[in-house]
């Protein structure tokens, strides 16, 4: 069979496959034809991508060659009306908010698999998109509060006298909270973190990180490892800890989310205001609505001397080592949909298969996404 690499729109500086996986797709005996300039931004020449074994094509060509569209961004309209009946299309759809999409692509009939809903199980964690980006982003983070704060990240003993270290507050203790952790510490900040699952407290520890605590929350064994919505009680004192936290630190992270749903406000106008000067607060939930009640999404915003940022495609900014994992994640979700052959092999009784899996055949698979879009 043959796989097209798309190239992703203007402001995606990542590629799905860089030319160092083509090699593990021909053990897969599949034959790769690469979008025109796809791995530019990456770093990545079409003559790399040749010398790999793949061939070049225009997008027209690409889709019309190829059995497996594969991209990171959702098609674009001009790519949606070049697909046919039948054709399988690989990439991050957003199903939960693209609802239109999905609909238009159930009725063309398109096999549609959404990598950002490959279920967070043990078996699944090598094809795991989200925690890969996540943890690119976590890093990311730190590094541009890092770079905006107004003074250091460590303790400095110097002749010009002894700065005290900076003090960090992590809110999610998620994939991309325990990177921040990590990277926050590495840099010599004072780190603590916060999250409504108290069985992270170990792994914040194990990092350096500080656990603050709220008693009574909510957990739900069916929502596999994630977050719930927490009682309004709940949410008060835990506003009030984060406010007493915030008061005394110098950069806020945060990273809390709740799987479809609006991400919690847990930075709300008046802890921003309790901040001192100069401060600096990274919302990584930016896209879902924020954690912090001020966040614009992809801007930068000031408030009385605290600078909000809001920045949702983190990613995007390290496209080299985020295309190198995403890539890997895609080979591995591929070997379980394409045989030993090089043949589709779609087995829906596999829950990655069946979990990821958005359209096939005019229907939707998914079961939640069914759920939201029928309601
Ligand atoms: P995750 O699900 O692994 O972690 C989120 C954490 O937030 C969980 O530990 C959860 O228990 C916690 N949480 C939920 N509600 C909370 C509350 N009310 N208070 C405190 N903690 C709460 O998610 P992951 O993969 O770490 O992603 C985190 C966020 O980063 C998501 O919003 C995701 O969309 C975003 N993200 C942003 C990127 C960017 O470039 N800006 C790139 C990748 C991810």
């Amino acid at each position: 069979m043959k796989i097209g690499l798309l190239k992703e729109p203007e402001n995606e500086h990542r590629v799905a496959l860089l030319p160092e996986a083509v090699d593990m797709l021909v053990k897969l005996n599949v034959e790769l034809i690469v979008e025109e300039g796809a791995g530019e931004k990456s770093f990545s020449s079409d003559a790399d991508y040749k010398e790999a074994g793949a061939s070049i094509q225009s997008k027209q060509e690409v889709i019309k060659n190829s059995d497996l569209l594969l991209k990171i961004s959702p098609p674009s309209e001009e790519e949606q009306k070049m697909f046919t009946k039948g054709q399988v299309v690989v990439a991050v759809l957003n199903p939960l908010v693209n609802t239109n999409l999905i609909k238009d692509m159930e009725n063309s009939k398109l096999t549609t698999f959404s990598l950002d809903t490959i279920p967070r199980i043990t078996r699944a964690q090598s094809m795991d998109i989200l925690s890969s980006m996540a943890t690119v982003a976590g890093y990311k983070a730190v590094l541009e509060a890092a770079n905006q704060l107004p003074g250091f990240f460590p303790m400095f003993m110097t002749a010009a006298g002894t700065i005290k270290p900076s003090k960090i507050l992590i809110l999610g203790a998620g994939v991309a909270g325990l990177q921040a952790i990590a990277t926050a510490r590495r840099l010599g900040g004072v780190v603590e973190a916060f999250d409504v699952r108290p069985a992270v407290k170990e792994e914040v520890e194990s990092l350096g990180g500080k656990f603050i605590e709220v008693e009574g929350a909510r957990h739900e064994e069916s929502a596999g490892g994630y977050a719930v919505e927490q009682t309004e009680d709940y949410k008060q004192r835990q506003q009030q800890l984060v406010h007493d936290h915030a008061a005394k630190s110098d950069v806020i992270i945060t990273t809390a989310q709740i799987p479809g749903k609006r991400a919690p406000v847990l930075v709300k106008r008046e802890t921003v205001e309790a901040m001192k000067p100069g401060s600096v607060i990274v919302d990584l939930a930016a896209s879902t609505g924020g954690n912090c009640e001020l966040t614009q999404n992809d801007e930068t915003v000031y408030h009385k001397g605290i600078r909000i940022i809001g920045n949702s495609n983190y990613p995007s900014q390290m496209p080299l080592d985020a295309s190198r994992m995403f890539g890997k994640n895609v080979i591995n979700f591929l070997k379980l949909i394409i045989s030993e052959e090089g043949k589709m092999n779609l087995d829906f009784e596999d829950e990655i298969v069946k979990g990821t899996c958005i359209t096939h055949d005019g229907n939707i698979i998914n079961e939640r996404i069914k759920e939201i879009i029928n309601q």
